[in-house]
């Protein structure tokens, strides 16, 4: 997919970039990406909402993978961004990422990070909680700074998805309950106050959803929700925004729809359901982060020891794992892997692929089927774009990958690897036991 093809050489070639090569040039575990797929996908959002002729913004989650080069590219593509933490919002405005496209979520927001984003006068805050909706409007009283808000709430949608990461029901630790009575109870608290604009509401009910009927029925309840709103305060929601989690193909079990699918059941919800009711409509946002960057990366590995139990499994081990992608561990998830270095080499075994952690549940694939793999051999697991490198860990002091972006036949770093140096930055040795 993407730019990715088998060269002459029976190379995996990435961005017109033999994979052997970037693995010699950069090292490895290395992600790479494929810059045009990520420029692609971002476009393919943007204009799936001009065909709809909705007002909208499509802000990349940036929790799946963010550096200053991607927000930097987020940025040129008209992207808008989803921040989490300070250090997200640090990363963003360091690469000079537009402030008023920044919005900026999360259910424990600090006061430093609210101060930080008010300073920086973001676009955007997406009030999760009572006590946000309180602190930040203090904050926004004492600078005598007028702030844009949505306010999150849980529509009561369960998405089909690994139960780690729905968020929509209503037993979560995100946002105001519909059912519950807290929305209602949050918004009307919000309008009375001078220095918060109630822009509208926000809703997210999970990641890696394949179906669109979950975004249709908290549509649906947003549409009440909302006019609810209307009838009780006469105040008016501006904004809808519908969240992330479209979901992408890891392995041939998944079967995501296209990004112009979602958007446009999404937004055929939107006109139906707030036409039906008389109220104006709203303008939609987004917020993909995994389907943008999710199949544009790939990590490389090389194989080190082999471990064949007659009768049981061949381990074969590379030289990342947990510490580059926790995703299997934390979540069972499944990737495919092909062998760089003799991609059109036909399988002929089923092996297991091992981290390099020093725990037996750092595995990265369980039966995978392969040319019969040999050390040294480069290993490539795709997909690995979304939650790799920004769920990296130091875990066993194993130092991060780099980051590399590969595009018309040039590479560029864009992460470099951490060094060993890097890991011993911020110890300290006590004075006193050096005595
Ligand atoms: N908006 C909100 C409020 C979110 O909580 C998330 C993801 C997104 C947008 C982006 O969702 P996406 O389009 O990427 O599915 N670490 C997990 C995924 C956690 C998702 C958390 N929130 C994983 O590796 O699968």
């Amino acid at each position: 997919h993407g730019t990715s093809r088998i060269n002459e050489k029976g190379h995996l070639e990435i961005g017109g970039c033999d994979t052997t090569e970037l693995a010699k040039t950069y090292g490895t575990p290395l992600y790479v990406y494929d810059e045009a797929l990520i420029r692609e996908k971002c476009r393919a959002y943007n204009r799936a909402f001009q065909e709809s002729g909705f007002s909208y913004q499509v802000a990349y989650a940036s929790k799946a993978f963010l550096c200053m080069e991607m927000s930097r590219l987020a940025a040129e593509e008209n992207m808008s961004l989803d921040v989490v933490s300070g250090g997200e919002l640090y990363t963003a405005l360091q690469a000079g990422f537009p402030a008023g496209r920044i919005h900026f979520h999360g259910n424990n927001k600090t006061e430093e990070e609210l101060v930080m984003a008010l300073e920086a006068n973001i676009g955007c805050f997406v009030v999760d909680n009572f006590f946000e909706l309180e602190v930040l409007h203090d904050l926004a009283q004492e600078r005598e700074q007028k702030v844009n808000i949505l306010l999150r709430v849980t529509p009561g949608v369960e998405a089909h998805t690994h139960e780690y990461i729905t968020t929509g029901q209503d037993d979560s630790k995100f946002g105001f309950g519909v059912s519950s009575g807290q929305a209602l109870q949050a918004v009307k608290h919000a309008v009375t106050k001078p220095y918060y604009n109630v822009l509208g509401i926000h809703s997210h009910i999970g990641s890696q959803i394949f179906e669109t009927d979950g975004f249709v029925r908290a549509v649906e309840v947003l549409a009440t929700f909302v006019d609810t709103v209307r009838s009780e305060t006469g105040h008016t929601m501006p904004i809808l925004n519908l969240g992330g989690g479209f979901g992408i193909r890891y392995t041939e079990g998944d079967t995501p729809l296209p990004a112009v699918q979602y958007i446009k059941e999404m937004t055929d919800a939107v006109r139906e359901q707030f036409t039906q009711r008389n109220y104006p409509l709203p303008e939609i946002w987004i917020e993909p982060g995994r389907s943008i960057v999710g199949d544009a990366g790939t990590t490389l590995y090389t194989i080190g020891s082999i471990k064949d139990i007659p009768g049981i499994r061949k381990y074969v081990a590379v030289d990342g794992g947990m510490t580059d992608n926790i995703r299997p561990a934390l979540y069972g998830a499944k990737y495919e892997a092909i062998l760089a270095n003799r991609a059109n080499e036909e399988s002929k075994e089923v092996v297991s692929i091992a981290g390099k952690c020093c725990e037996s549940g750092d595995m990265l694939l369980w039966d995978i089927e392969l040319p019969e793999a040999a050390s040294r051999d480069l290993l490539a697991i795709s997909c690995t774009g979304a939650y790799g490198y920004s769920m990296a860990n130091n875990y066993n002091r194993i130092a991060r990958p780099a980051v590399v972006f590969a595009k018309d036949g040039k590479a560029q770093v864009v992460v470099e690897r951490e060094t060993l140096e890097d890991l011993v930055q911020k110890d300290r040795i006590r004075a006193s036991e050096l005595v």
